[in-house]
């Protein structure tokens, strides 16, 4: 009877040991996964609005933030985000690169083009790009490759639209998409960032709810876990402002956002950054 009582003690010790022990190895690998807030600004801009909003960002954004903040910005203002950012602790990107490493494809930016101007990332598989020029999965895969093996860290991007939740397909759309990534990066997918943009969220004013975008990301984490890469940064876009971040990124498995129409405003900006 005493023995019987001791076991359970020592197996109640051992599993709470156990538990901390599991608790303690998610937090760390959670830690290492990058905190990134990313701006897209897409086909929003002029130097003279540019310049007021990266100089904002280069004048309030400090060393100390908990995380890494960037703007994917047309082609043409890359050399101007370049002149604005360099030195500071805001990083820059393209929101699209070519697969292609150079050539005749007239109209298109290739990775190492985007190095050249202090590029760290590049945006591909954008809905918007998936939607609007009918970029396939494949294609999609093959830019993260064309990114990453220049240098850039791919921000890839996964989705399903309105029609595929209601569906119930969306499980399916985004594993998908994802598998394609993979496919395509093989164990560099590690290096890479992933974000999960509903369409039906994107400059809609209709943001996912916390859970609903956390169970998404949790698949998605198990799926790039499966392929050895666990602690790649998973970002939520669609919708995000300063008001809905902070809740956002109380989910486990939500590192960070990829912020359109809310990262024209510097404070709006900052404040995501900061939530
Ligand atoms: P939104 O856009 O924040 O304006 O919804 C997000 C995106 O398209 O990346």
């Amino acid at each position: 009877m005493r023995r019987g009582t001791r076991r359970r003690g020592q197996e109640r010790r051992f599993a709470r040991v156990f538990q901390c022990r599991y608790q303690r190895a998610r937090a760390e690998r959670s830690n290492m996964r990058r905190k990134l807030v990313a701006g897209n600004w897409k086909m929003n801009g002029g130097l003279a609005a540019n310049a007021r909003l990266l100089d904002r960002l280069a004048g309030e954004w400090t060393a100390a933030e908990p995380r890494v903040l960037a703007v994917c910005v047309p082609f043409p203002y890359l050399a101007q985000a370049q002149a604005a950012l360099t030195g500071t602790t805001v990083r820059w990107g393209a929101q699209d690169v070519s697969e292609h490493a150079a050539g005749a494809y007239t109209g298109e930016v290739a990775a190492g083009m985007l190095m050249e101007f202090g590029c760290r990332y590049a945006i591909v598989g954008h809905s918007e790009r998936r939607q609007l020029h009918g970029e396939s999965d494949a294609l999609v895969g093959a830019k993260a490759r064309a990114a990453q093996s220049a240098g850039l860290i791919p921000i890839a991007c996964v989705g399903e639209t309105l029609d595929e939740r209601q569906r119930n397909a969306t499980a399916a759309v985004v594993s998908r998409q994802l598998a394609a990534v993979i496919d395509a990066l093989g164990d560099h997918v590690r290096d890479a960032v992933v974000a999960y943009e509903p369409v039906w969220a994107i400059g809609t004013g209709r943001t996912a709810a916390p859970a609903e975008a956390q169970a998404v990301h949790a698949a998605l984490r198990t799926q790039l876990a499966s392929a050895g890469a666990e602690e790649v940064s998973i970002l939520y876009g669609g919708s995000v402002k300063a008001a809905n971040a902070a809740t956002l990124f109380a989910m486990p498995d939500i590192d960070g956002a990829l912020v359109g129409g809310a990262s024209l405003d510097a404070g709006e900006f900052l404040a995501i950054g900061r939530a």
